[in-house]
């Protein structure tokens, strides 16, 4: 609770966390047209990146490879220096984009946070999770979602989803192992912390999926989304909320 004493809170902080190939960006997608379909001001971002400085830590820590035109990346990244630069483009996204959007009373949506360098470089890496949360602490000056919903889903099925061209370092370069504990991790986190995280079984259709995201958003004071059976009914026209229904999503706490 310390956080939110340091943090007036006033927006919202919805982070979607999973391992590889879970759904998240598109669940996020869907996620971020309802709350404009509800007249919520919306922040989609995503790490690592989400800002200039960010995406060009994510070239550096997820290189493109197409086979046959760039380079193979030869030299393995160690483990700390992913935890730094993981965090070093999570310190500026907090500072740029998040903090300001929640003091602005606004909905932050971001696929992966935090707990992914706890699931991937702690669980996954070996690395110790007290210095790691230690270095989040640090980076993000305590900022904590307040909902994190995990898509879980078994790594076969995930890593199955994407062709192999177009897996990332972690995907290519670890284990089925390494992505065991990788997703042990995030359901180990999502124990210790019931309170903020919604457990979603992502092995579903995508619109069983968005239902019970959408169904966790509802834990969030003044927060109301409109469920795609909504937005069916309202028929062809688009729904613009009238003014009181805006202003009962745009609430400042
Ligand atoms: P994605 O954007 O497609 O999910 O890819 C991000 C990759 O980076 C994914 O393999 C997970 C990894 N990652 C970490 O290892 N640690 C982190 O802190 C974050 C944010 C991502």
């Amino acid at each position: 609770m310390t956080s939110l004493r340091r943090h007036p809170r006033r927006g919202w902080f919805i982070t979607l966390e999973g391992p590889e190939g879970a759904g998240k960006t598109s669940q996020a997608t869907r996620l971020r047209d309802s709350a404009l379909e509800a007249g919520v001001d919306v922040v989609l971002t995503r790490e690592p990146g989400g800002t200039v400085l960010g995406e060009r830590i994510r070239e550096i820590l997820l290189p493109l490879h197409i086979p046959g035109v760039t380079a193979q990346p030869t030299r393995p990244i160690d483990a700390r220096t992913d935890a730094l630069l993981f965090n070093a483009a999570r310190a500026q996204l907090v500072a740029e984009v998040v903090e300001p959007a929640l003091s602005s009373g606004r909905l932050v949506i971001a696929t992966r946070f935090a707990d992914s360098t706890l699931a991937y470089q702690g669980h996954g890496e070996g690395l110790p999770l007290d210095e790691l949360r230690a270095l989040e602490r640090f980076a993000t000056s305590g900022r904590k979602p307040d909902l994190t919903i995990l898509l879980d889903l078994p790594p076969e099925v995930g890593l199955g989803r994407k062709a192999r061209r177009e897996h990332n370092r972690f995907e290519s370069s670890f284990d089925l192992e390494f992505h065991r504990r990788v997703r042990n991790g995030f359901l180990a986190l999502a124990r210790e912390e019931p309170a903020r995280f919604a457990v979603i079984d992502a092995t579903r259709s995508a619109d069983e999926v968005f239902a019970d995201v959408l169904a966790a958003t509802g834990r969030l004071p003044d927060l109301e989304l409109v469920p795609p059976v909504e937005k069916g009914r309202r028929g062809a026209v688009a729904h613009t909320p009238s003014e009181p229904e805006a202003r009962k999503v745009r609430i400042q706490r």
